[in-house]
């Protein structure tokens, strides 16, 4: 299975994935990582793990329209067959989401539909909730909807956002390889 990583920050979920795709847990190629962000550093990482990394950024496209279809070329270039976002800050636009349909996963560090949007970790905080948790699911055209594949909850550790924001990050670079490999499995059969 040939995956596209998207992502624009530090990239600890791709390179849980990319360890593995390694190790034979997910079967699956990343094929590449493709950011909005060229400074991000999964960029370094996916340097050293020697993945070929694509930057576009969407500012250099006069609409998402074309930026999307500059995305889209580059992916079918790659035969890309999933689209697995780690991170990646941009919401997906109609045009990628009819050219990959019901083939883009999500992980979003919250227990959804609480939290979505960004800073998930400090808006669970500051709500003052004691559990919390990971979610992984499919895109749709809303900010962190699509149908859930996958949830795991995390206890607070008593208001600190550092602490929590750790488990959070440990489940997350589990759940993710292991829903991705049954959802690959679950495809090949079908
Ligand atoms: C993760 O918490 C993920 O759930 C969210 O963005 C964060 C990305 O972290 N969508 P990293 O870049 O993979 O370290």
């Amino acid at each position: 299975v040939k995956i596209a990583v998207f992502a624009s920050g530090s990239g600890s979920n791709f390179a849980a994935l990319e360890n593995a795709c390694r190790e034979g847990e997910l079967n699956a190629e990343i094929a590449l990582v493709m950011t909005d962000k060229p400074a991000a550093f999964v960029v370094e990482r996916a340097k050293q793990a020697a993945v070929r990394v694509v930057a576009v950024e969407p500012k250099a496209f006069p609409t998402k329209k074309a930026f999307e279809k500059t995305v889209i070329d580059i992916l079918r270039q790659a035969e890309v067959e999933w689209i697995v976002l780690a991170g990646y800050m941009r919401l997906i636009g109609p045009d990628l989401l009819a050219a990959f349909p019901s083939r883009i996963v999500n992980i979003h560090p919250s227990l959804l539909p609480s939290f979505p949007g960004k800073d998930a970790i400090g808006q669970a905080i500051a709500h003052g909730v004691k559990v919390t948790g990971v979610t992984v699911h499919l895109v749709d055209e809303g900010m962190d909807t699509g149908p859930i594949l996958a949830q795991e909850a995390v206890r607070v550790v008593d208001g600190n956002t550092e602490m929590t924001a750790q488990s959070i990050h440990a489940i997350e670079h589990v759940i993710y390889k292991e829903t991705l490999q049954k959802l690959f499995v679950a495809n090949a059969i079908n």
